[in-house]
Protein backbone atom coordinates (compact mmCIF):
# COMPACT_ATOMS: atom_id res chain seq x y z
CA UNK A 1 0.00 0.00 0.00
CA UNK A 2 1.18 3.23 -0.37
CA UNK A 3 -0.32 6.94 0.36
CA UNK A 4 -3.14 8.08 -1.17
CA UNK A 5 -2.68 11.05 -3.98
CA UNK A 6 -6.11 11.95 -4.76
CA UNK A 7 -6.79 13.05 -8.49
CA UNK A 8 -7.10 16.58 -8.82
CA UNK A 9 -10.79 17.62 -9.27
CA UNK A 10 -13.07 20.56 -9.86
CA UNK A 11 -16.19 19.99 -8.09
CA UNK A 12 -19.31 20.95 -9.50
CA UNK A 13 -21.25 18.27 -8.68
CA UNK A 14 -24.03 18.43 -5.51
CA UNK A 15 -21.42 17.85 -2.90
CA UNK A 16 -18.88 18.31 -1.45
CA UNK A 17 -17.62 21.39 -3.71
CA UNK A 18 -14.30 22.63 -3.62
CA UNK A 19 -12.56 23.09 -0.65
CA UNK A 20 -10.21 26.55 -0.46
CA UNK A 21 -6.46 26.19 0.52
CA UNK A 22 -6.72 28.09 3.25
CA UNK A 23 -8.85 25.55 4.64
CA UNK A 24 -6.98 22.97 3.54
CA UNK A 25 -3.86 24.53 5.37
CA UNK A 26 -5.67 24.74 8.15
CA UNK A 27 -6.96 20.81 8.47
CA UNK A 28 -3.34 20.14 8.47
CA UNK A 29 -2.54 21.83 11.98
CA UNK A 30 -1.03 19.85 14.64
CA UNK A 31 -3.82 18.27 16.79
CA UNK A 32 -4.86 19.10 20.50
CA UNK A 33 -6.26 17.23 22.90
CA UNK A 34 -9.98 18.38 22.69
CA UNK A 35 -10.00 19.42 26.25
CA UNK A 36 -7.42 21.90 25.77
CA UNK A 37 -7.46 25.48 27.00
CA UNK A 38 -6.90 26.89 23.16
CA UNK A 39 -9.21 24.46 21.67
CA UNK A 40 -12.04 25.43 23.83
CA UNK A 41 -11.44 29.02 22.86
CA UNK A 42 -11.56 27.64 19.53
CA UNK A 43 -15.09 26.20 20.50
CA UNK A 44 -16.66 29.23 21.93
CA UNK A 45 -15.81 30.84 18.43
CA UNK A 46 -16.83 28.28 16.34
CA UNK A 47 -20.02 28.38 18.04
CA UNK A 48 -20.77 32.49 17.85
CA UNK A 49 -19.80 32.27 14.02
CA UNK A 50 -22.02 29.31 13.89
CA UNK A 51 -25.13 31.91 15.55
CA UNK A 52 -24.06 34.48 13.12
CA UNK A 53 -24.25 32.27 9.73
CA UNK A 54 -27.32 30.95 10.75
CA UNK A 55 -28.93 34.01 12.08
CA UNK A 56 -29.63 31.88 15.13
CA UNK A 57 -28.30 34.52 18.19
CA UNK A 58 -31.34 32.76 20.31
CA UNK A 59 -30.42 29.38 19.14
CA UNK A 60 -28.00 26.93 21.18
CA UNK A 61 -25.04 26.37 18.37
CA UNK A 62 -22.73 23.43 17.88
CA UNK A 63 -21.20 21.35 15.32
CA UNK A 64 -22.08 17.72 15.11
CA UNK A 65 -19.66 15.36 14.96
CA UNK A 66 -20.75 13.79 12.13
CA UNK A 67 -21.88 14.86 8.32
CA UNK A 68 -25.16 16.43 7.39
CA UNK A 69 -27.33 13.18 7.65
CA UNK A 70 -26.57 13.76 11.16
CA UNK A 71 -28.07 16.78 11.75
CA UNK A 72 -31.10 15.34 10.26
CA UNK A 73 -30.88 12.06 12.68
CA UNK A 74 -30.60 14.32 15.92
CA UNK A 75 -33.44 16.89 14.83
CA UNK A 76 -35.88 14.40 14.68
CA UNK A 77 -34.37 11.77 17.44
CA UNK A 78 -34.68 14.29 19.86
CA UNK A 79 -37.67 15.72 18.97
CA UNK A 80 -39.73 12.94 18.35
CA UNK A 81 -41.12 10.05 20.83
CA UNK A 82 -43.06 7.34 19.58
CA UNK A 83 -46.38 8.09 18.66
CA UNK A 84 -45.84 11.80 18.06
CA UNK A 85 -47.80 12.87 15.04
CA UNK A 86 -44.80 14.51 12.66
CA UNK A 87 -45.46 16.05 9.25
CA UNK A 88 -42.98 15.41 7.07
CA UNK A 89 -43.13 17.06 3.60
CA UNK A 90 -41.67 15.40 0.74
CA UNK A 91 -40.68 17.04 -2.53
CA UNK A 92 -37.20 14.98 -3.39
CA UNK A 93 -34.82 12.77 -1.63
CA UNK A 94 -34.18 14.58 1.30
CA UNK A 95 -37.34 15.41 2.25
CA UNK A 96 -37.82 11.17 1.79
CA UNK A 97 -35.01 10.86 4.05
CA UNK A 98 -36.56 12.77 7.03
CA UNK A 99 -39.55 10.98 6.60
CA UNK A 100 -37.98 7.55 6.95
CA UNK A 101 -36.11 8.64 10.33
CA UNK A 102 -39.16 10.04 11.79
CA UNK A 103 -40.82 6.89 11.15
CA UNK A 104 -37.80 4.74 12.64
CA UNK A 105 -38.44 7.39 15.64
CA UNK A 106 -41.68 5.78 16.12
CA UNK A 107 -43.15 8.93 15.19
CA UNK A 108 -46.94 8.91 12.61
CA UNK A 109 -45.81 10.20 9.49
CA UNK A 110 -47.79 12.71 7.74
CA UNK A 111 -46.24 12.88 4.55
CA UNK A 112 -46.90 15.77 2.19
CA UNK A 113 -46.00 14.82 -1.31
CA UNK A 114 -44.94 16.90 -4.01
CA UNK A 115 -43.54 16.38 -7.36
CA UNK A 116 -39.65 16.23 -7.94
CA UNK A 117 -38.68 19.74 -8.29
CA UNK A 118 -41.31 21.77 -7.25
CA UNK A 119 -41.41 23.94 -3.77
CA UNK A 120 -43.08 22.68 -0.55
CA UNK A 121 -46.41 24.21 -0.80
CA UNK A 122 -47.68 25.84 2.39
CA UNK A 123 -51.04 25.41 1.61
CA UNK A 124 -50.81 21.47 1.55
CA UNK A 125 -48.65 21.60 4.60
CA UNK A 126 -50.94 23.40 6.43
CA UNK A 127 -53.92 21.53 5.38
CA UNK A 128 -51.65 18.63 6.94
CA UNK A 129 -50.77 20.45 10.74
CA UNK A 130 -54.38 20.71 10.98
CA UNK A 131 -55.25 17.32 11.01
CA UNK A 132 -54.10 16.05 13.95
CA UNK A 133 -52.41 17.04 16.70
CA UNK A 134 -48.79 17.68 15.64
CA UNK A 135 -45.50 17.26 17.48
CA UNK A 136 -43.55 19.05 14.43
CA UNK A 137 -43.07 19.87 10.81
CA UNK A 138 -39.98 19.46 9.28
CA UNK A 139 -38.76 19.75 5.56
CA UNK A 140 -36.18 20.82 3.30
CA UNK A 141 -35.22 24.75 2.47
CA UNK A 142 -33.00 23.91 -0.32
CA UNK A 143 -33.62 20.26 -2.31
CA UNK A 144 -30.43 19.02 -3.64
CA UNK A 145 -31.77 16.48 -5.28
CA UNK A 146 -33.75 19.32 -7.50
CA UNK A 147 -32.70 21.94 -7.02
CA UNK A 148 -35.83 23.45 -5.76
CA UNK A 149 -35.78 26.15 -2.95
CA UNK A 150 -38.85 26.54 -0.63
CA UNK A 151 -39.64 29.20 1.40
CA UNK A 152 -39.26 28.51 4.88
CA UNK A 153 -40.43 31.75 6.74
CA UNK A 154 -44.32 30.78 5.77
CA UNK A 155 -44.07 26.97 6.57
CA UNK A 156 -42.27 28.00 10.04
CA UNK A 157 -45.24 30.16 10.62
CA UNK A 158 -47.65 27.16 10.13
CA UNK A 159 -46.30 25.12 12.39
CA UNK A 160 -45.82 27.71 15.06
CA UNK A 161 -49.69 28.50 14.85
CA UNK A 162 -50.58 25.39 15.38
CA UNK A 163 -48.19 24.40 18.61
CA UNK A 164 -45.91 22.72 16.70
CA UNK A 165 -42.14 22.79 16.54
CA UNK A 166 -40.42 23.10 12.80
CA UNK A 167 -37.08 21.60 11.88
CA UNK A 168 -35.63 22.84 8.65
CA UNK A 169 -33.03 20.96 6.86
CA UNK A 170 -30.40 23.87 5.46
CA UNK A 171 -27.88 21.76 4.38
CA UNK A 172 -27.10 23.41 1.00
CA UNK A 173 -28.53 26.43 1.34
CA UNK A 174 -25.99 27.98 4.11
CA UNK A 175 -23.70 30.14 2.84
CA UNK A 176 -25.41 29.93 -0.66
CA UNK A 177 -28.92 32.14 0.06
CA UNK A 178 -30.24 33.44 3.11
CA UNK A 179 -30.28 31.35 6.16
CA UNK A 180 -32.49 32.71 8.80
CA UNK A 181 -33.15 31.06 11.98
CA UNK A 182 -34.35 33.68 14.26
CA UNK A 183 -36.57 35.42 11.58
CA UNK A 184 -38.22 32.46 10.31
CA UNK A 185 -38.99 31.16 13.70
CA UNK A 186 -37.22 27.85 13.12
CA UNK A 187 -36.89 25.25 16.06
CA UNK A 188 -34.42 23.03 14.39
CA UNK A 189 -32.03 24.16 11.60
CA UNK A 190 -28.86 21.95 10.67
CA UNK A 191 -26.80 21.95 7.71
CA UNK A 192 -23.27 20.61 6.27
CA UNK A 193 -19.60 21.51 6.11
CA UNK A 194 -19.09 20.19 2.31
CA UNK A 195 -21.93 22.41 0.38
CA UNK A 196 -21.76 26.74 0.38
CA UNK A 197 -19.47 26.34 3.51
CA UNK A 198 -16.63 25.05 0.77
CA UNK A 199 -14.94 22.77 4.20
CA UNK A 200 -14.49 19.04 3.96
CA UNK A 201 -17.89 17.00 4.91
CA UNK A 202 -17.46 15.20 8.40
CA UNK A 203 -19.26 17.66 10.43
CA UNK A 204 -22.90 19.23 10.63
CA UNK A 205 -23.81 22.65 12.46
CA UNK A 206 -27.06 22.23 14.40
CA UNK A 207 -28.62 25.29 15.91
CA UNK A 208 -31.82 24.52 18.67
CA UNK A 209 -33.93 27.17 20.11
CA UNK A 210 -35.16 27.13 23.77
CA UNK A 211 -38.37 25.55 22.85
CA UNK A 212 -37.25 22.90 21.36
CA UNK A 213 -34.79 22.24 24.10
CA UNK A 214 -37.58 22.05 26.30
CA UNK A 215 -39.25 19.71 24.43
CA UNK A 216 -36.29 17.39 24.43
CA UNK A 217 -35.84 18.28 28.23
CA UNK A 218 -39.62 17.15 28.68
CA UNK A 219 -39.02 13.83 27.32
CA UNK A 220 -40.85 11.02 28.74
CA UNK A 221 -37.45 8.61 27.82
CA UNK A 222 -34.13 9.52 26.68
CA UNK A 223 -33.67 10.01 22.66
CA UNK A 224 -33.07 6.34 21.11
CA UNK A 225 -29.74 8.57 19.85
CA UNK A 226 -26.81 8.34 22.09
CA UNK A 227 -24.13 10.24 20.11
CA UNK A 228 -26.28 13.29 19.06
CA UNK A 229 -28.30 13.12 22.36
CA UNK A 230 -28.36 16.55 22.63
CA UNK A 231 -28.76 16.95 26.44
CA UNK A 232 -25.14 15.14 26.77
CA UNK A 233 -23.80 16.88 23.31
CA UNK A 234 -24.61 20.47 25.14
CA UNK A 235 -22.86 19.45 28.26
CA UNK A 236 -19.45 19.14 26.07
CA UNK A 237 -20.50 21.98 24.12
CA UNK A 238 -22.55 23.75 26.64
CA UNK A 239 -19.52 25.96 28.43
CA UNK A 240 -21.65 26.43 31.71
CA UNK A 241 -20.01 24.48 34.88
CA UNK A 242 -16.99 23.71 32.45
CA UNK A 243 -16.87 20.68 29.92
CA UNK A 244 -17.50 16.90 30.29
CA UNK A 245 -15.95 14.20 28.50
CA UNK A 246 -18.61 12.93 25.61
CA UNK A 247 -16.65 12.35 22.87
CA UNK A 248 -13.46 13.15 21.40
CA UNK A 249 -13.62 15.75 19.10
CA UNK A 250 -12.99 15.44 15.34
CA UNK A 251 -10.26 18.31 16.01
CA UNK A 252 -8.71 19.15 12.61
CA UNK A 253 -11.98 19.07 10.83
CA UNK A 254 -13.60 21.64 13.36
CA UNK A 255 -10.01 24.10 12.56
CA UNK A 256 -11.24 23.51 8.98
CA UNK A 257 -14.84 24.40 9.94
CA UNK A 258 -13.76 27.78 11.82
CA UNK A 259 -11.36 28.88 8.79
CA UNK A 260 -14.49 28.36 6.77
CA UNK A 261 -16.95 30.57 8.92
CA UNK A 262 -14.07 33.32 8.89
CA UNK A 263 -13.87 32.96 5.07
CA UNK A 264 -17.28 33.42 4.66
CA UNK A 265 -17.76 36.30 7.17
CA UNK A 266 -14.66 38.05 6.08
CA UNK A 267 -16.24 37.62 2.50
CA UNK A 268 -20.21 38.57 3.92
CA UNK A 269 -23.07 36.59 3.84
CA UNK A 270 -24.82 38.96 1.46
CA UNK A 271 -22.09 39.18 -0.60
CA UNK A 272 -21.90 35.12 -1.09
CA UNK A 273 -25.21 34.84 -1.73
CA UNK A 274 -24.95 37.38 -4.21
CA UNK A 275 -22.04 35.83 -5.59
CA UNK A 276 -23.88 32.37 -5.71
CA UNK A 277 -26.78 34.02 -7.84
CA UNK A 278 -24.47 35.91 -10.05
CA UNK A 279 -22.70 32.31 -11.31
CA UNK A 280 -26.09 30.98 -11.38
CA UNK A 281 -27.37 33.47 -13.52
CA UNK A 282 -24.49 33.08 -15.99
CA UNK A 283 -24.28 29.12 -16.11
CA UNK A 284 -27.93 29.24 -16.80
CA UNK A 285 -27.87 31.77 -19.56
CA UNK A 286 -25.12 29.21 -21.15
CA UNK A 287 -27.34 26.49 -20.79
CA UNK A 288 -30.28 28.07 -22.62
CA UNK A 289 -27.84 29.37 -25.13
CA UNK A 290 -27.05 25.63 -25.69
CA UNK A 291 -30.57 24.43 -26.01
CA UNK A 292 -30.64 22.96 -22.73
CA UNK A 293 -33.57 23.24 -19.92
CA UNK A 294 -33.44 23.98 -16.08
CA UNK A 295 -35.59 21.77 -14.62
CA UNK A 296 -36.52 23.88 -11.56
CA UNK A 297 -38.99 26.83 -12.58
CA UNK A 298 -37.06 30.20 -12.58
CA UNK A 299 -38.68 31.84 -9.30
CA UNK A 300 -37.73 28.57 -7.53
CA UNK A 301 -34.08 27.78 -8.52
CA UNK A 302 -31.51 27.31 -6.42
CA UNK A 303 -28.41 29.18 -7.87
CA UNK A 304 -25.97 26.54 -5.88
CA UNK A 305 -27.91 23.74 -7.47
CA UNK A 306 -28.94 23.56 -10.87
CA UNK A 307 -30.63 20.43 -12.58
CA UNK A 308 -30.27 20.66 -16.07
CA UNK A 309 -33.12 18.24 -17.97
CA UNK A 310 -30.41 15.51 -20.21
CA UNK A 311 -31.51 16.36 -24.19
CA UNK A 312 -33.37 13.08 -26.00
CA UNK A 313 -30.53 10.66 -27.30
CA UNK A 314 -27.67 12.01 -24.66
CA UNK A 315 -25.94 9.20 -22.40
CA UNK A 316 -26.22 11.13 -19.30
CA UNK A 317 -23.26 9.24 -17.65
CA UNK A 318 -21.31 9.22 -20.58
CA UNK A 319 -21.25 13.01 -20.78
CA UNK A 320 -20.16 12.86 -17.23
CA UNK A 321 -17.70 10.37 -17.86
CA UNK A 322 -16.20 12.71 -20.38
CA UNK A 323 -16.15 15.87 -18.27
CA UNK A 324 -14.38 14.15 -15.18
CA UNK A 325 -11.69 12.10 -17.78
CA UNK A 326 -11.25 15.39 -19.96
CA UNK A 327 -11.52 18.12 -17.62
CA UNK A 328 -11.30 16.55 -14.13
CA UNK A 329 -14.53 18.23 -13.44
CA UNK A 330 -16.92 16.23 -11.23
CA UNK A 331 -20.79 16.91 -11.14
CA UNK A 332 -23.65 15.05 -10.39
CA UNK A 333 -25.85 12.39 -11.13
CA UNK A 334 -29.96 12.99 -11.13
CA UNK A 335 -31.66 10.34 -8.17
CA UNK A 336 -34.38 8.88 -7.68
CA UNK A 337 -37.03 9.36 -10.17
CA UNK A 338 -34.49 11.59 -11.72
CA UNK A 339 -32.05 9.10 -12.55
CA UNK A 340 -30.97 9.38 -16.09
CA UNK A 341 -32.96 11.78 -16.19
CA UNK A 342 -30.96 15.13 -15.15
CA UNK A 343 -27.74 16.44 -13.98
CA UNK A 344 -26.65 18.19 -11.35
CA UNK A 345 -24.36 20.76 -11.39
CA UNK A 346 -23.07 22.58 -8.11
CA UNK A 347 -22.12 26.25 -7.54
CA UNK A 348 -21.14 26.11 -3.87
CA UNK A 349 -18.82 28.04 -2.06
CA UNK A 350 -15.25 27.75 -3.18
CA UNK A 351 -16.82 26.36 -6.69
CA UNK A 352 -18.88 29.43 -7.59
CA UNK A 353 -16.64 31.56 -9.38
CA UNK A 354 -16.65 32.43 -13.00
CA UNK A 355 -13.62 30.29 -14.16
CA UNK A 356 -16.03 27.44 -12.78
CA UNK A 357 -18.90 28.51 -14.58
CA UNK A 358 -16.90 28.51 -17.91
CA UNK A 359 -14.42 25.37 -17.90
CA UNK A 360 -18.16 23.35 -16.74
CA UNK A 361 -19.91 25.62 -20.24
CA UNK A 362 -16.63 24.41 -22.10
CA UNK A 363 -16.45 20.82 -20.59
CA UNK A 364 -20.31 20.19 -20.97
CA UNK A 365 -20.92 21.31 -24.32
CA UNK A 366 -17.62 19.25 -25.57
CA UNK A 367 -19.19 16.20 -23.80
CA UNK A 368 -22.20 16.73 -25.93
CA UNK A 369 -20.68 17.93 -29.00
CA UNK A 370 -19.10 13.68 -28.72
CA UNK A 371 -22.41 12.23 -28.94
CA UNK A 372 -23.42 14.57 -31.90
CA UNK A 373 -25.31 17.56 -30.08
CA UNK A 374 -24.84 20.45 -31.97
CA UNK A 375 -21.83 22.25 -31.11
CA UNK A 376 -22.55 25.17 -28.65
CA UNK A 377 -19.95 26.23 -26.81
CA UNK A 378 -19.18 29.46 -28.38
CA UNK A 379 -22.83 30.47 -27.82
CA UNK A 380 -22.84 29.10 -24.19
CA UNK A 381 -19.66 31.12 -23.43
CA UNK A 382 -20.94 34.08 -25.18
CA UNK A 383 -24.62 34.33 -22.45
CA UNK A 384 -22.28 33.23 -19.49
CA UNK A 385 -19.89 36.23 -20.45
CA UNK A 386 -22.70 38.85 -21.29
CA UNK A 387 -24.36 37.98 -17.29
CA UNK A 388 -20.78 38.03 -15.57
CA UNK A 389 -20.02 41.35 -17.24
CA UNK A 390 -16.53 40.73 -17.65
C1 LIG B 1 -30.57 18.66 1.55
C2 LIG B 1 -29.66 17.63 2.13
N1 LIG B 1 -29.95 17.11 3.34
C3 LIG B 1 -29.16 16.17 3.89
C4 LIG B 1 -28.05 15.69 3.26
C5 LIG B 1 -27.21 14.65 3.90
O1 LIG B 1 -25.93 15.15 4.14
P1 LIG B 1 -24.66 14.18 4.22
O2 LIG B 1 -24.53 13.53 2.89
O3 LIG B 1 -23.56 15.15 4.53
O4 LIG B 1 -24.91 13.22 5.32
C6 LIG B 1 -27.72 16.19 2.00
C7 LIG B 1 -26.55 15.68 1.26
O5 LIG B 1 -26.36 15.92 0.09
C8 LIG B 1 -28.55 17.18 1.43
O6 LIG B 1 -28.26 17.68 0.23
Amino acid sequence: MRSFEPPRRILMGPGPSDVSPRVLAALARPTIGHLDPAFQALMEEIKSALAEVMKAPGHACVPLPAPGSAGMEAALQNLLEPGDRAVVAVNGQFGERMAEIAARAGAEVARVDHDWGLPVDPERVGAALKAGKTKLLAFVHAETSTGARSDAGPLCALAHDCGALSIVDCVTSLGGIEVDAEGWGADVIYSGTQKCLSAPPGLSPFAVSAAARAAIDARAAPPRTWLFDMGLLMGYWGGAGGRTYHHTAPINALYGLHEALIALLEEGLAASHARHLRMHEALAAGLEAAGLELLVAPADRLPQLNAVKVPDGVDEAAARGRMLARYNLEIGAGLGPLRGRIWRIGLMGASATPWHVRLCLTALTDALAAQNYPDASRAALAAADAKLGD
